[in-house]
C-alpha cells in the first residue's frame, strides 16, 4: 500500500480553454435554471435589468480578482491575496467564508439537479438523488484532476449547446406582449432580483483557487475570468429574454423548473426533455468545479497551518488532495440533507459577497505598479457588494453572520491556545 505524501506540488495542467471552462462550469448552473423563476417573481420581466445590474457588479469584482490573480498566481485565491495584502485574519476569513459559501452552492446545485431529475423520474426522492450525485462527483474529484478537467470540458460544452438550443427553439414561440407590465414591483423588485441572481454569477473566480495548476497563470487567469463572465452574461440575457417571451414572468415565478415549463408551452416533449437534461448537466458541472475548488482552498489553508496538515496531503497515485476532498464532501452532504433551496441560495450569495468584498479591499491595497486597473475599480466593487447584501433576506444575514462568527472564534482559538496540526 502506498503512503501519502504531504505537501507535494500540484501539476500545471490547465490551459486557457480548461480555465475558461472551469469558470463557466462554476457559473452556469442552478442560478439560470432555477433561481430565474424566483427572480421573475420579484422583478417581473425587468429581471433582465436585474441580470445586467448583477453582471456589472460581478465585472468590478472580477477585475479586482483578475489583477490579484495575475499578481499572485498561487493556489488559494483571495485567501492568499488577503493574507498578503490585508492581514492573516482577513485572509483566514476569506478562505473560511469561501468554503462556507461553496458548501451551500454544492448543496444548492445537488438539489437543483435532483429537482430536474424528478421531472423525468418522479419515483425517487429528491434528497436521495441529491446525495447520489454528490457522492459520484466526490469520487470523480478523488481519482484525479486530469480526468475531472476533461470531464468538466465535456459537461460545459454540452450545457452551453443545450442552452443555445433553448434560445433558438424558444424564439420561434416568442410573445412580445409577455413583457408588459415590465416593472410590476418597481426598482425595489429589480434590486432584490439583482441580489438573488448574483448567485448565478458566483464562480467566476474559481480558476484563482487552482492557480498553481494553471499554465502561464499571469495571462491565463485574467483572460479566462473575463471570457467566462462575458460568455455567461450573454447566455443569461438571452435565456431570460426568451423565457419571459415564452410564458411571461408570473408563470416562471410559479415553477421549480422554470426553463422546462417555459418550453412545455411549445408542445414539444422532446424539447422539455432536452432542457431538463441540460439543467442536470449544468448543475452537475457546477458541483464538479465546486468540489474541486473547496478541496483546493482547504488544501491551501492546511498548507498555511490554518487547518490541520492532514488536508494538505496529496494522494500518491492520483495527485489529488484526497483528505480535503473527503471533508468537503462531508460538509456538502450535511448541508444538502438539511437544505431548503431558496435559503441556501441566499446564504451562499451573502457569503460570496463577503468574499468579494475582501477581494476588493485586497485589490485596493495593491501597489500602483502591480495594478492592471485604476484604484476606483475595487472601491466600486466593494461598495456594490455591500449594496447587494442589503437586498438579501434577513435570514441569510443571520446564518451568514453565524458562519463568520464560528470562523472568527476558530481563528482566535487556534492562535491563543497554539492548536497544532496532527
Ligand atoms: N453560479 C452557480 C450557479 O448558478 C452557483 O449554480
Amino acid at each position: 500500500m502506498q503512503s501519502d505524501v504531504p505537501g507535494n506540488k500540484l501539476k500545471r495542467e490547465i490551459g486557457l480553454f480548461g480555465a475558461t471552462a472551469l469558470g463557466i462550469g462554476a457559473i452556469i448552473g442552478s442560478g439560470i435554471f432555477i433561481v430565474t423563476g424566483i427572480v421573475a417573481g420579484v422583478a417581473g420581466p425587468a429581471m433582465i435589468i436585474s441580470v445586467i445590474i448583477a453582471s456589472i457588479i460581478a465585472i468590478f469584482s472580477a477585475m479586482s480578482v483578475a489583477e490579484l490573480g495575475a499578481y499572485l498566481p498561487e493556489e488559494g485565491g483571495t485567501y492568499v491575496y488577503a493574507q498578503k495584502l490585508i492581514s492573516p485574519f482577513a485572509g483566514f476569513i476569506a478562505g473560511w467564508i469561501w468554503i462556507f459559501s461553496n458548501i451551500f452552492v454544492g448543496a444548492a446545485v445537488s438539489l437543483g439537479f435532483a429537482h430536474y431529475f424528478v421531472t423525468i423520474f418522479p419515483a425517487i426522492p429528491v434528497k436521495v438523488i441529491a446525495l447520489g450525485i454528490c457522492l459520484i462527483f466526490l469520487f470523480i474529484n478523488y481519482i484525479g484532476l486530469k480526468e475531472s478537467v476533461m470531464f468538466n470540458n465535456i459537461l460545459v460544452s454540452l450545457k452551453v449547446l443545450i442552452i443555445l438550443f433553448f434560445v433558438a427553439f424558444g424564439l420561434g414561440f416568442f410573445h412580445p406582449g409577455n413583457f408588459s407590465p415590465f416593472t410590476p414591483d418597481g426598482s425595489m423588485g429589480i434590486l432584490s432580483g439583482a441580489a438573488l441572481i448574483f448567485f448565478a454569477y458566483t464562480g467566476f473566480a474559481r480558476v484563482t483557487i487552482m492557480a498553481e495548476e494553471v499554465k502561464d497563470p499571469t495571462k491565463t487567469i485574467p483572460h479566462s475570468i473575463f471570457l467566462a463572465l462575458g460568455i455567461s452574461t450573454v447566455i443569461y440575457l438571452l435565456v431570460n429574454i426568451v423565457a419571459v417571451g415564452l410564458v411571461g414572468a408570473p408563470a416562471l415565478a410559479k415553477s421549480g423548473s422554470p426553463l422546462a415549463d417555459a418550453l412545455s408551452m411549445t408542445g414539444s416533449s422532446g424539447a422539455v426533455l432536452l432542457i431538463s437534461a441540460g439543467a442536470m448537466i449544468a448543475t452537475a458541472s457546477v458541483l464538479l468545479t465546486t468540489i474541486m475548488g473547496i478541496s483546493r482552498i482547504v488544501f491551501s489553508m492546511a498548507r498555511s497551518q490554518d487547518l490541520p496538515s492532514l488536508f494538505e496531503r496529496i494522494h500518491p497515485r492520483f495527485s489529488t488532495p484526497h483528505y480535503a476532498i473527503a471533508i468537503t464532501g462531508a460538509g456538502m452532504i450535511a448541508a444538502l440533507l438539511l437544505a431548503d433551496l431558496a435559503l441556501v441560495v441566499a446564504v451562499s450569495t451573502f457569503a460570496m459577497l463577503i468574499y468579494y468584498l475582501i477581494a476588493n479591499i485586497a485589490a485596493f491595497r495593491l501597489h500602483r505598479e502591480h495594478r492592471l486597473y485604476p484604484s476606483w475599480v475595487p472601491v466600486i466593487g466593494a461598495l456594490s457588494c455591500i449594496g447587494l447584501i442589503a437586498f438579501l433576506s434577513p435570514n441569510s444575514w443571520i446564518i451568514g453572520c453565524i458562519g463568520l462568527l464560528i470562523g472568527g472564534v476558530w481563528f482566535v482559538f487556534r492562535k491563543r491556545f497554539g492548536v497544532s496540526s496532527p
